[in-house]
């Protein structure tokens, strides 16, 4: 269908290996024929129960004979393709062969910046990456693309993903993060592909908010703590009622905080690479911030859509938490960004009367302002995988002290790049919120 396929052998002559590599497919040949152009066969994947009309050189191939085929190995759909996991895992998917479809949202200007560096022109033959306009509050549009796509495995990160923000847009919170996923569910069981499509849902330790025990692992309590925490809550337990109700191969990820290069820039890790960064190259006087004595249990993006991926590959859909086990408080991550840019943070008063001082430059480089303090906060998180562990072989690659580092050298480059610019006289925009 999409390449020539290559008849290579009888199965018996194929070693088991090859036939179950990550690129290659077995079919039985059922028929074969001419079309106008080229021969054909239909090949039946027996372990799927799907046909394929495959396209063939002439007389190359017969009926009732078995080939090995290079295809995409799988199909994959992402929401949420345009954010921070959602740019990792389509690498991650590309590198594994598959072929990747993402839902993105209309915007007025350009929303593809993380995934720009895998675009491939719509006018590309047998391209990899395909994008569909789409939104998690359009049923009628997620049922069309899933038609459509008709996807072996479907990874729901798209969200409105910051809790802060779900305090002001909550109703919006909750359609999108918790209805999302319901569509999606609903529209594997309308289209009939409960048998073919596996399902991951982006759950997230804001569920356990108020911890009821530490750390917290799959069987922790729930207790969340704002309007994001509750939507995905009924996220989380619809998909566990459609795979319990239905037989859905569906999957939770219940993953801790996780970062990168690539993170938002208002959630606080970013906030604080990005802050310093510009602080430093002299762009920037001072930042602003709210709750210094959170905890976070802080992980690499790049290690955790790995993990979303394992969850799907498994024999029996399960829940996992994803975490490093090692927990850092807000104003730790401040010293160490500091100290990676040569800075050395000290802190001073209290309450929102706190400055963090840098001892080098002796300028107050950090301020309190409550203004980004939540109505209910979630103060500590620190998570369990021993499960994920023990069963999917999971374990993060990338320490904290990697993570700080690699996010405050990239936002160095953007600073410094930004300063270059204002220094020949250019006007470079301060974002902030
Ligand atoms: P992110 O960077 O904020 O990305 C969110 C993605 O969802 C973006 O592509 C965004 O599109 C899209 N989106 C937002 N509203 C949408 C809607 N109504 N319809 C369709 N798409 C929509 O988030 P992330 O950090 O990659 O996280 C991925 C998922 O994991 C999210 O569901 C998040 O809640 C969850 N999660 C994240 C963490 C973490 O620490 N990162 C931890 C646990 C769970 P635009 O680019 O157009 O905005
Ligand atoms: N965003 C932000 N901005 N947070 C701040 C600030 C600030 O200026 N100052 C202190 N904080 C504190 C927050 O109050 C919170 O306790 C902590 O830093 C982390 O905030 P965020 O980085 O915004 O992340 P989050 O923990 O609220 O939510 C993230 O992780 C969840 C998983 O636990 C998001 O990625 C969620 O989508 C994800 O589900």
């Amino acid at each position: 269908m999409h390449r020539t396929p290559k008849p290579r052998a009888r199965q018996s002559e194929i070693p088991q290996n090859e036939l179950l590599g990550e690129r290659s497919e077995a079919l039985d040949v059922g028929a074969v024929g001419a079309g106008r152009h080229n021969s054909f066969a239909i090949g039946v994947d027996r372990g799927r129960g799907r046909a394929r009309v495959l396209t063939i050189e002439r007389a190359s191939i017969g009926r009732g004979e078995q080939v090995a085929v290079d295809l995409p190995l799988k199909k994959a759909l992402l929401t949420g393709i345009t954010g921070q996991d959602g740019a990792y895992l389509a690498e991650f998917l590309l590198a594994k062969g598959y072929e990747v479809h993402g839902i993105k949202r209309r915007s007025s200007s350009f929303n593809t910046d993380r995934i720009d560096h895998l675009y491939e022109d719509p006018h590309t033959q047998g391209r990899r990456l395909v994008l569909h306009y789409g939104d998690l509050t359009d049923a009628a549009n997620l049922i069309r693309v899933i038609q459509t796509v008709r996807p072996d495995e479907i990874y729901n990160l798209g969200a409105q993903s910051h809790v802060a923000v779900s305090f002001e847009t909550a109703e919006y919170t909750a359609n999108a993060d918790a209805l999302g996923a319901l569509r999606l569910l609903e529209a594997i069981r309308i289209i009939g592909l409960q048998s073919r499509t596996r399902f991951y849902q982006a759950s997230t330790s804001e569920m356990f908010g108020k911890v009821q025990e530490a750390p917290q692992s799959e069987t922790t309590p729930f207790y969340p703590r704002s309007p994001y925490g509750v939507a995905k809550l009924y996220a989380h337990w619809i998909t566990v009622n459609y795979r319990e109700a239905y037989g859905l191969f569906a999957c939770s990820g219940i993953l801790f905080n996780h970062e990168s290069p690539i993170r938002g820039e208002t959630f606080v890790s970013r906030k604080i690479t990005r802050g310093l960064a510009r602080i430093h190259a002299g762009l920037e006087q001072c930042l602003y911030l709210g709750n210094l004595d959170a905890l976070r249990d802080w992980g690499h993006a790049r290690d955790y859509v790995r993990a979303q991926w394992l969850m799907l590959q498994q024999p029996e859909p399960q829940d996992f938490v994803i975490a490093t086990g090692e927990q850092h408080s807000v104003r730790e991550f401040v010293e160490r960004a500091g100290e990676h840019l040569g800075m050395n943070i000290v802190w001073s008063g209290s309450g929102i009367d706190e400055i963090g001082i840098d001892t080098r430059s002796q300028k107050v480089v950090v301020r309190v302002d409550p203004r980004y303090f939540r109505p209910t906060e979630v103060d500590t998180l620190l998570g369990d995988a021993s499960k994920a562990h023990r069963v999917l072989g999971w374990k993060p690659e990338l320490t904290f002290a990697q993570l700080v580092a690699e996010m405050v050298n990239e936002d160095m480059d953007h600073a410094e790049r930004d300063a270059i610019i204002r220094r020949h006289g250019y006007r470079v925009p301060t974002r902030h919120e």
